[in-house]
């Protein structure tokens, strides 16, 4: 008990001091449980979050298009890989968390629910999805558990090449025919609320927030992410010539910030328990994926079984 109760003053100190936990570090399991929670998420949402941008691979409009994309998807994929493996330094298995995804257990980002039905919604996704999770994740590169702040160090940058890659092609349609113009904002009024959903319900209203801030995972409310991100986003609205489906949105010369309309938290209910427009085929594909991939993953381990085999018996030959 009093080792306990050393063990967790201990854990207290680090997290006044700013320290990082790691691994091996004593910490108290509901710390542990939340990051497996939050970091198996995040890590569902970049693997899922490859699909609707799969999508357009094969019908981007030139080659240059086509390997940018590419790229970026790629970079979500390894997102998924350096997530996952954070997760599994506090103890749960890559195939428990994957068994989670596909049977619903876990939740990953409600955005990636929503269909791409144009080029331009490789715009909008790029400029505003990835725009919002920079927002989320940059404080996130000083979150208190060591191993989860390394992974978003590089994970951010690599956001910050895909934000832009997203508005150059808004910026392109923007400045283009009036039709290129028409698509690319019909893309943003589909994704602009859905992107503002991103930063999790209202501050009132968010389970785990408060806990989060005190253990130093979450560094900002959810609420203050939203505003900065809406804030540092409609003058880029402007610039592309764009306007931003919201007519309560105004310049409040007080606050120094963007007033904005209500969020419609129904649908965000709906989308998160389920019942979004590519809830079903994003997980149908994605354990198809899975199943498909199952030779791949045998015979890795059958080569890693090799491997190992091989320098066991040169260790004993020496
Ligand atoms: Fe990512
Ligand atoms: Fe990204």
């Amino acid at each position: 008990m009093t080792q306990e109760m050393d063990l967790n003053q201990r854990f207290e100190d680090y997290i006044a001091a700013d320290q990082k936990i790691e691994a091996k570090d004593w910490m108290p399991d509901a710390y542990r449980k939340t990051l497996i929670r939050q970091i198996s998420q995040h890590a569902h949402s970049e693997i899922i979050g490859m699909q609707p941008e799969g999508n357009w691979i094969t019908r981007a409009p030139s080659l240059k298009r086509k390997s940018i994309l590419l790229a970026k998807v790629q970079d979500e994929a390894g997102h998924g890989l350096y997530l996952y493996s954070a997760a599994e330094t506090l103890g749960i298995t890559r195939d428990e968390m994957l068994d989670a995804l596909h049977t619903g257990k876990a939740k990953y980002s409600s955005i990636f629910n929503y269909p791409t039905l144009t080029w331009a919604d490789m715009g909008a996704v790029g400029w505003l999805v990835d725009g919002a999770a920079i927002m989320n994740q940059v404080p996130l590169c000083k979150c208190s558990y060591g191993p989860y702040a390394r992974a978003m160090v590089r994970v951010c940058k690599e956001e910050s090449f895909h934000q832009r890659q997203g508005f150059q092609v808004m910026l392109n349609l923007s400045n283009g025919t009036a039709e290129q113009k028409a698509m690319a904002q019909d893309a943003l009024n589909r994704w602009w609320w859905p992107s503002l959903m991103m930063f999790g319900p209202n501050d009132a209203s968010s389970k785990h927030s408060e806990q989060s801030m005190r253990w130093k995972i979450k560094r900002f409310s959810n609420d203050e992410l939203r505003q900065r991100f809406v804030d540092m986003t409609v003058p880029q609205a402007e610039l592309l010539g764009l306007s931003v489906p919201d007519p309560a949105l105004k310049w409040n010369e007080e606050t120094g910030h963007y007033d904005f309309g209500p969020i419609d938290w129904s649908e965000f209910e709906q989308v998160i328990s389920g019942n979004g427009p590519c809830n079903r085929e994003r997980i149908a594909h994605r354990v198809n994926a899975h199943n498909e991939g199952a030779w791949v993953r045998e015979a890795a381990a059958a080569h890693a079984a090799k491997v190992a085999a091989r320098a066991d018996q040169q260790t004993h030959a020496a």
